[in-house]
């Protein structure tokens, strides 16, 4: 089964905390939250405060998607809100492998995320001390972007080199941008492991619907 989850970017800000209790009755696997500081990416959005009153609202996992630089700084913050996934992007980290040991001896899942342009090699070398990789399939910094196509076959390339350093331990994929049924079931033949899914999921009335289908894409193949 693939895992899905929903992005509260798309979701309605003055009222955050029903949406992330109307994503865990409608089944999602964890809650994508999307931090932006307007240098990494040009936007602004949300911080560890937000987090930290959300963490009170739902017992879904929170996977914390860090899009700003000096992560370093903050993932002491996002880590006592509550964060139970947090990726960085290697494009903002100079010791990329000292950040996720800070979340790791935080107790807490840690992954890197790959703006669509970044090779594969920035993460070969620590593939095996990762939780997840995080491949964007849009640019960071917005929602509802067109799904970027070239990056298919970084997914299948990221897959097999994860077949390669086989372990014990699972190393997952995720994909965030542009995901919807048709990209996503691209995704999940590419390998994909979540999926991450924003304007989409909060285009329908009923969640349930687009989560189900998203998570039951490996049994359509
Ligand atoms: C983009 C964010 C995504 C975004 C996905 O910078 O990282 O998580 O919310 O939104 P959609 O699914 O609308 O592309
Ligand atoms: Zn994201």
């Amino acid at each position: 089964m693939t895992l899905v989850a929903p992005s509260i970017l798309s979701a309605d800000f003055a009222c955050l905390g029903e949406e992330v209790k109307r994503l865990e009755k409608a089944g999602a696997d964890c809650v994508h939250i999307d931090v932006m500081d307007g240098q990494f990416v040009p936007n602004l959005t949300i911080g560890a405060p937000v987090v930290k009153a959300l963490r009170k609202e739902t017992n879904l996992p929170f996977d914390v998607h860090l899009m700003i630089q000096h992560p370093e700084n903050l993932i002491p913050d996002f880590i006592q809100a509550g964060a139970d996934w947090i990726s960085v992007h290697a494009e903002a980290c100079v010791h990329l492998h000292r950040v996720r040991q800070m979340i790791h001896e935080g107790g807490k899942k840690a992954g890197v995320a790959l703006n669509p342009a970044t090779p594969l090699t920035s993460v070969q070398y620590l593939l095996k001390d990762v939780d997840y990789i995080l491949l964007m399939t849009v640019n960071p910094g917005f929602g509802g972007q067109p799904f970027i196509r070239h990056v298919l076959p970084k997914i299948q390339e990221l897959r097999q080199m994860i077949r390669e350093q086989a372990d014990e331990r699972p190393i997952y994929i995720e994909v965030d941008g542009g995901v919807n049924q048709e990209t996503g079931t691209l995704c999940v033949q590419a390998g994909a492991d979540i999926l991450v899914a924003g304007s989409y999921v909060f285009s329908y009335t009923e969640l349930e619907k687009p989560i189900r289908q998203l998570q039951t894409l490996h049994s359509s193949l």
